[in-house]
């Protein structure tokens, strides 16, 4: 790494997958991890602040400050992931308890602090529900004149998941998506398409679950947490999830992006929270016949190169463990 580290700043719902994430982030010496936000999505957003907590204790990062945000989306009503993410929402491993509790202040306040606190341009990853994020662009404005990009898991180029063509995070809140993406700063789409397909191989899994560190050990058993309802399941045994969007704020070159026109659609139906991608090569009908409209252009990852990210992912975690286990 060379370099002054980047300040990021996670919008989560912790969650299994968004558990990793933080776990990597704190771990990665080219991340200032200076903020975590909390938001409603795989569980309520008072399970999504207490298992943050948890995973910062147990990763050995308990300093971080930690903010609760929206306990809904902008308009649809909470719709959780506990299926999939088990009734805690983070896999049901009775972790303890935290120790601490979120700092006194709401997410969107915590957020346009540290964006303009920052001496650096930060990097927002949301990994969540986009609610918090559209409040605080549009209550605080002027904090994009300190983002430097905004890395979200969200949305799909083809099939969805919460619906066969919406992606959960911009399905639970689709209005904020919309928000986000014409944010007016470059923004990178780390959508299903790449998600879903970065998985850890069995034997990593077995290996971390038996480790004598804590933060390692609950890695290995949040990667080896099966989604009981398997069908359709969107972060089958192994799968990185959440953290391969923040391994493509560290190594970008690890995703291949194309700067594509990208909405929501907010109309009611099937088709409700579907990200719509346009690969087109050329204007359609609609364009010329009617002109268009203005649509934010967006990075959109469209193939991750699968092994470098999980030999990132487990040389970072794996890394700094015997590190913390040198220096206490
Ligand atoms: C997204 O939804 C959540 O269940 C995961 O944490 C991830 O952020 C995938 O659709
Ligand atoms: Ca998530």
């Amino acid at each position: 790494m060379t370099g002054q580290p980047i300040p990021v700043i996670i919008d989560c719902d912790t969650g299994v997958d968004d558990a990793l994430a933080l776990l990597f982030a704190v771990r990665h010496p080219g991340i200032d991890l200076r903020a975590i936000t909390c938001v409603a999505g795989n569980t309520d957003v008072e399970g999504v602040v207490r298992n943050t907590l948890t995973v910062l204790e147990q990763a050995g990062a308990p300093g971080i400050p930690v903010a609760r945000g929206a306990e809904r989306p902008l308009i649809e009503a909470v719709r959780t992931a506990r299926h999939v993410h088990g009734e805690d929402g983070m896999a049901d491993l009775g972790l303890p308890a935290p120790t601490r509790t979120a700092v006194d202040v709401d997410a969107v306040t915590l957020l346009r602090r540290e964006i303009l606190a920052s001496p650096r341009p930060v990097t927002l990853v949301p990994t969540a529900p986009l609610t918090n994020i559209a409040l605080l662009l549009r209550t605080h404005p002027e904090v994009v004149r300190n983002i430097e990009r905004i890395v979200f898991m969200g949305g799909a180029v083809a099939a969805g998941n919460a619906t066969p063509v919406a992606e959960f995070n911009v399905w639970h809140d689709p209005e904020a998506a919309a928000i986000l993406l014409t944010a007016g700063v470059p923004i990178t789409m780390y959508g299903l398409d790449v998600f879903k397909r970065v998985l850890v191989p069995e034997a990593e899994v077995r290996r971390l679950r038996t480790s004598p560190e804590p933060g390692l050990r609950m890695a290995g058993r949040l990667l080896a947490h099966r989604d009981p309802d398997a069908s359709g399941d969107p972060t089958p045994t192994g799968s990185l999830g959440d953290a391969g969007a923040v391994c493509a704020v560290v190594d970008p070159a690890g995703i291949r992006t194309e700067l594509l026109p990208v909405e929501v659609n907010l109309a009611a139906g099937p088709g409700r929270g579907q990200t719509i991608v346009d690969r087109r090569p050329r204007p359609g009908e609609a364009e010329i016949h009617a002109g268009g409209r203005e649509r934010p252009l967006v990075d959109v990852a469209l193939d991750v190169d699968v092994e470098r990210y999980v030999e990132l992912y487990l040389s970072t975690v794996e890394r700094q463990s015997a590190v913390r286990a040198a220096h206490p």
